[in-house]
């Protein structure tokens, strides 16, 4: 992962690029570093853990320059110390910063060491830094340099490269990594995503696969692979510079939280009037390509593949299309065997995951009919390189645990079922009543973050716990996951999910006093066979917590425990509904152990590494 930012004005570009860099933090926070030509020498801080520690070692040691490139990290090769910090330099004389794998750097280490390099790192970034400086000395330009050094990385990276042979240049690049150059007035910036220059300026170039670019005060070019010039379209971004302020908000997870009613209501504005679903929202001829689906292969990691398996329950039951769910890492590797009429479906919020990129990718070579990304980033890969793209206008999310993303991408992937469902001749009175139900749904969730007082208060229950259970059933099953795996990457608390009905297959062994079983209840079909298996885990002593649908018949049993009744608003949308309750009761789990809620202990929020 690992967030870049380079910038070249004539202004001390220090300042921004710390700011950058802060923006940039969601990518990795385990080390960071900056390296600026000052007085015509390479100055470089770096600091082991947060950009705040860079910070303040800046502030008791400044350092200046006009021309600069930054680094956050997100530790692959070699621990997260000072001397592993990027940016990697090379001879005094060149500086880089680096995001993705290098992975032939082994071999490419032993060859530079032989022409006499020495290695203070254990990263597989210091070949490049090396590689570009071994150019330089045999009388390449830095974008020559560049170039020749790229050629012989196997791998995926993002680079920015600065030398003090060329003040006032710096030389980006990129394959499998994502960078976009940034225009300003008299001033050029790299960065790993539009987030960390926004408040420098609006106006960006995505750099495309192979693509070099070299910026100074006045000038940008870029270069494809084989080194021709070439001309790629500046774009606008929206992005408005206050949509990645925390506000009044103690932690970005909650404002995010919070936020869901309006990013709900984004993602469906414009999509849905007078109940039904709008001709061409996955684009012109969209129809054309999706009345030939006949089985929907979902691909995705995390939250996202969560996302997907709610899916495949709606696609199911709704339109009768078999659905396939997989994550992106193992379908990527495995022989798969496509069915006729397959769309791809990736899910993401980033459009960057290095696994879901992949999977698609290698999803082109199989036959499938076409592919669809579900994606909250403009602009991002996933999104240039599917067919179809349907985007979450969920705003920039901050936050490391999604929350905001995953409830985007269930009200968009209803969309995407509607459409089918239309398209596979569902009944007009029961595909009206559907998408009415969809359009409440920023309604209900609203209606549900009414209950964060509560909800915090049940959290102190789960303070000293070291364990805990979820269970779900059917389409719950997924926010059963869900609700698992926030409360274990923010608060460290082991969580697992089940479905209920799997229970006594193994998981009620672990079940005693000390054992917190949360439970999803919504009034549907199942909830009969649901409440068997609670009465299994009240037998063995377990303490159960039930969010349960207003409606449905679940009362407290004993002191043990709580219920804590949930408006789900009907069986389409509850998903999305009952996963806000285990949002908030992961928030304030992790609050009241005192875990860093936005950027948990190893994490990063967006995986652009295998
Ligand atoms: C990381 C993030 C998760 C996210 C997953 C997939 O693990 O921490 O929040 O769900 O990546 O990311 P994507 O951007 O593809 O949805």
């Amino acid at each position: 992962m690992c967030g870049i930012v380079a910038a070249t004005a004539q202004r001390d570009v220090v300042p921004l690029l710390i700011a950058g860099l802060k923006a940039l933090e969601y990518r990795g926070y385990d080390s960071a570093g900056i390296s600026v030509l000052e007085d015509g020498k390479l100055a470089r801080v770096r600091a082991a853990g947060k950009v705040r520690e860079l910070e303040a070692l800046y502030d008791a040691h400044p350092v200046a320059g006009v021309t600069g490139i930054a680094h956050t990290r997100w530790a692959t090769h070699g621990v997260p110390n000072t001397i592993n910090a990027h940016p990697h330099v090379s001879s005094d004389r060149v500086a880089v910063v680096h995001n993705g794998i290098i992975e032939n750097h082994v071999e490419l280490r032993e060859e530079l060491k032989a022409h006499g390099y020495r290695f203070e790192s254990e990263t597989d970034t210091e070949v490049i830094a090396h590689l570009v400086d071994h150019a330089l000395s045999r009388g390449a330009d830095l974008r020559g340099a560049v170039l020749s050094a790229t050629r012989r990385l196997h791998g995926a990276y993002a680079i920015a490269v600065l030398s003090r042979d060329q003040p006032g240049q710096i030389v980006g690049a990129r394959r499998g990594s994502p960078l976009v150059a940034g225009l300003g007035d008299g001033e050029h910036f790299l960065g790993s995503d539009v987030q960390a220059l926004i408040k420098q300026t609006s106006r960006f170039i995505y750099l495309e696969e192979g693509d070099i670019v070299e910026i100074s005060r006045e000038d940008l070019a870029i270069f494809n692979a084989d080194g021709e010039p070439v001309e790629r379209p500046v774009r606008t971004s929206e992005l408005s510079a206050d949509a990645v302020e925390r506000g009044e908000y103690r932690h970005y997870m909650l404002k995010e939280i919070f936020e869901q009613p309006r990013a709900i209501a984004d993602t469906l504005e414009g999509r849905i009037s007078e109940n039904r679903i709008l001709p061409n929202i996955f684009g012109v001829n969209a129809d054309a390509l999706l009345s030939r689906v006949k089985h929907v292969q979902i691909v995705a990691c995390g939250t996202s593949y969560h996302a997907g398996l709610v899916a495949r329950y709606w696609l199911e039951g709704l339109v009768g299309l078999p659905c396939s769910v997989e994550v992106a890492s193992e379908y990527r590797y495995r022989h798969v065997v496509v069915p006729e009429g397959t769309l791809f479906l990736a899910v993401s919020q980033s459009g960057e995951t290095a696994d879901t990129l992949a999977a698609l990718r290698e999803g082109k070579r199989h036959g499938y009919l076409g592919s669809l990304t579900i994606c909250n980033v403009p602009e991002s890969s996933l999104v240039r390189e599917s067919d179809l793209v349907l985007m979450t206008r969920a705003g920039p999310e901050i936050g490391v645990a999604s929350t905001k993303a995953f409830t985007t991408q269930l009200a968009a992937l209803a969309l995407l079922v509607f459409e089918l469902a239309r398209l596979n001749g569902i009944e007009p009175a029961r595909y009206s009543r559907l998408v009415a139900e969809l359009a409440t749904l920023p309604r209900v969730v609203g209606e549900v973050l009414k209950l964060d007082p509560e909800i915090a208060a049940l959290a102190e229950r789960f303070v000293p716990k070291h364990h805990a259970l979820f269970l779900g059933r059917g389409v719950h099953y997924p926010v059963a996951l869900e609700g698992a795996l926030k409360l274990k990457e923010i608060s460290y608390i082991h969580a697992e999910a089940y479905p209920a009905g799997e229970l006594k297959h193994g998981p009620l062994a672990l079940v005693d006093e000390d054992m917190p079983v949360i439970t999803v209840a919504p009034n549907n079909q199942l909830l009969e066979k649901l409440k068997s298996n609670m009465e299994e885990v009240r037998a063995r002593g377990g303490e159960l917590f039930v969010f349960a649908d207003t409606d449905a018949p679940v009362a407290q049993s004993g002191s043990r425990g709580a219920v804590l009744k949930i408006a789900s608003g009907g069986n389409l949308i509850a998903p999305a509904v009952f996963t806000v309750p285990l949002q908030l009761l992961a928030y304030h789990v992790a609050v009241l152990r005192g875990t860093d809620v936005d950027q948990p202990r190893n994490l990063a929020k967006s995986v652009t590494v295998e």
